[in-house]
């Protein structure tokens, strides 16, 4: 474990290189796998998340080569074409490669054991072996539907029709990539449309998707069994990691950064318009579209933000920023309420409970509910002052590095690890940008 504080800091500025998408990434190396042909990808993020997807694509045949910093190629086998694997699979901290390898494997015909560490190890996948059982894959899992589990895909797998029982696009994910092998529609209905980065990129390798808004929600429906063909992906920077520097630079009074190249996917945006009722001056450059997901270059100005109650029905669409809005609500005038919040109990941790539990350990007044969180602000350089557990967790991580970087005392964190996993860099770059840290006790 290796922890590091945050040191009170002043006013950040200058250029702010976020790492590439993860959620885009996966899906990049995962359907280059499927695909006949060289994908090539550029602003792929090297995260151990995403690295864990690429070591458990090789194990399945395919070739995943890197060129160069965020230049990767690879050569896909064919939908239905990947091979088994001779070992465990391991996923390492990764939800989203755990779940989405579970739809690709359903679609190939083998049995595979897929594993993960302690806190993947605690989190649900019943929610995706309920519909790829109902296509016709077996699994054995640990009670509670945890892994380690093994699956064995049967020959041929059945397109179902499978409304969402939880807002997760890693679930409506694995059900399309399994529906790629299965002959005729599939049809995943969503109740709440989530980030839809799955769809998008299955049209850029040739696949049919068609998506309908209805009375019951939205639609859609993968045509099976198509041929994929390579293609170029690009990768715009993650909005989720480029959360953290924007909100650094809020807090931090004379602060002034720009972050290139940010995915503003509609469906994952939802942070950057919540910090505008806030008060945010975050304005955006040069919009652009990469590869059919839309960027702009972003422009982050510290502002003076007051407490909103942010929409319940915007939490799918930043669903991971949660944590670091929780922060920026900690400085705020007033009081930030934000509802509908049941899955941040099942991600990387508890995340409910630790940010609640940190924000009162920093000074913070903070109500905890069994899906919401109630920040109060006072408008000024929250205490800080303690020590937080990540839990393994990068966004908790992360999220109090932000806070301590914005208090009155220096907040420390147990262990950064976790960070390498969606934002390798990142103490790095915030250090370039001016923020300070310290070895615990220095
Ligand atoms: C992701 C979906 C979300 C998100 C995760 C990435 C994806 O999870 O929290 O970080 O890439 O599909 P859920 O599908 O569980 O909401």
């Amino acid at each position: 474990m290796t922890a590091l504080t945050a040191q009170p800091s002043g006013a950040l500025s200058g250029e702010a290189p976020v790492p590439g998408d993860k959620s885009i990434s996966h899906r990049a190396l995962m359907l280059g796998a499927l695909a006949v042909g060289e994908t090539t990808a550029s602003g792929v993020l090297e995260g151990e998340d995403v690295l864990r997807t690429a070591a458990v694509l090789r194990a399945l045949g395919a070739e995943v080569e890197r060129d160069g910093p965020g230049l990767w190629r690879v050569r896909g086998r064919g939908v239905g074409g990947l091979a088994e694997p001779d070992d465990v699979l391991d996923f390492g901290n990764s939800g989203t490669g755990a779940r989405l390898a579970m739809g690709l494997l359903a679609g190939q015909p083998l049995t595979a054991v897929m594993t993960g560490d302690d806190s993947l190890r605690r989190r649900p996948m019943g929610r995706v072996i309920e519909p790829l059982s109902r296509m016709g894959l077996s699994v054995i899992s640990r009670a509670g539907g945890r892994l380690p589990l093994t699956l064995t895909a049967p020959e041929t797998l059945l397109p179902i029709e499978y409304r969402l029982p939880v807002a997760s696009a890693q679930v409506k994910s694995a059900i399309l990539l399994a529906g790629l092998s299965a002959p005729g529609e599939t049809r995943v209905i969503e109740p709440e449309a989530t980030r839809d980065h799955s769809e998008r990129m299955l049209r850029a390798f040739g696949a049919t998707v068609a998506v309908e808004d209805r009375p019951d929600g939205r639609h859609i429906v993968l045509t099976g069994q198509p041929e994929l063909a390579a293609t170029g992906v690009v990768v715009p920077a993650d909005p989720s990691s480029a959360a953290f520097p924007t909100v650094a630079a809020l807090l931090l009074e004379g602060s002034e950064i720009r972050l290139g190249g940010v995915g503003l996917n509609p469906l994952r945006a939802g942070v950057f318009e919540t910090l505008r009722e806030m008060g945010a001056e975050i304005s955006e450059e040069n919009r652009r579209d990469a590869a059919g997901e839309p960027v702009a270059d972003l422009r982050v100005r510290a502002s003076a933000l007051k407490g909103v109650e942010v929409p319940p029905e915007r939490a799918p669409s930043m669903i991971d920023e949660y944590p670091i809005l929780a922060v920026a609500a900690a400085s705020a005038q007033g009081t930030t309420v934000m509802r509908g919040l049941a899955e941040l109990r099942v991600k990387e941790s508890d995340r409910l409970a630790v940010v609640a539990r940190g924000l009162a350990a920093c000074g913070v007044e903070v109500e905890e509910g069994p899906d919401s969180l109630v920040v109060h602000g006072r408008g000024e350089r929250p205490r800080g002052g303690a020590t937080i557990a990540a839990e393994l967790d990068h966004r908790i991580a992360m999220s109090f590095l932000v806070l301590g970087l914005a208090a009155e005392e220096p907040v420390t964190i147990d262990d950064v690890g976790p960070i390498d996993t969606s934002f390798p860099g990142f103490v790095g770059l915030m250090t370039g940008l001016g923020a300070q840290f310290a070895e615990p006790g220095a």
